[in-house]
């Protein structure tokens, strides 16, 4: 598994032109009110860990808009197989699952008598 990461990371950097945008990672906040019924916060996405995995055409358009905000993410959308669980990312055993909650979102602390 690190090996076909490693591989996929160098091949990567030998046929991507550097286009790396000067971000290492975006925090995803849109949705804060309902991501905080469900106890969590936001999310920090990791977009230089990415852009070392895939080419930028790999996810922009296609996957996400390349500006801060203007795509609706949520847990439905994730879960059917777009967004964040594009084929092939977070639904497969190519990323972590959707439901390790933590490894994306902030995790508030419990608020007493709640
Ligand atoms: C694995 C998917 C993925 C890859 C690969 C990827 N991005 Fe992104 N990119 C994202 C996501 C997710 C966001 C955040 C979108 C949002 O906030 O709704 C983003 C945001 C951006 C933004 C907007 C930043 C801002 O502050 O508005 C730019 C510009 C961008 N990417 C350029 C690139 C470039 C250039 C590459 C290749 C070097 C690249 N991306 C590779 C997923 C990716
Ligand atoms: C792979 C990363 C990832 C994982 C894992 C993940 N989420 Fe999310 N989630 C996101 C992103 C990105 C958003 C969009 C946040 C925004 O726009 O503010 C989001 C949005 C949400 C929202 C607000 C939108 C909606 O669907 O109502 C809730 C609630 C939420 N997540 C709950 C969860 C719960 C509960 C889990 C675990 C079972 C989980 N998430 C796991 C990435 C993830």
């Amino acid at each position: 598994m690190i090996k076909v990461l490693y591989s996929a990371a160098l091949f990567t950097a030998l046929s991507t032109p550097a286009l790396a945008i000067d971000t290492i990672n975006i925090i995803i906040d849109s949705k804060v009110d309902s991501m905080k019924e469900a106890g969590l916060g936001a999310v920090t996405y990791p977009h230089k860990l990415h852009e070392q995995l895939y080419k930028c055409n790999d996810c922009h358009q296609k996957i996400f808009i390349d500006k801060k905000g203007s795509n609706d993410i949520n847990m439905p959308n994730n879960m059917t197989e777009q967004y964040c669980g594009y084929t092939g990312c977070h639904n497969s055993a190519h990323a972590f699952p959707l439901y390790l909650c933590d490894y994306c979102h902030e995790v508030l602390p419990k608020i007493k008598g709640k």
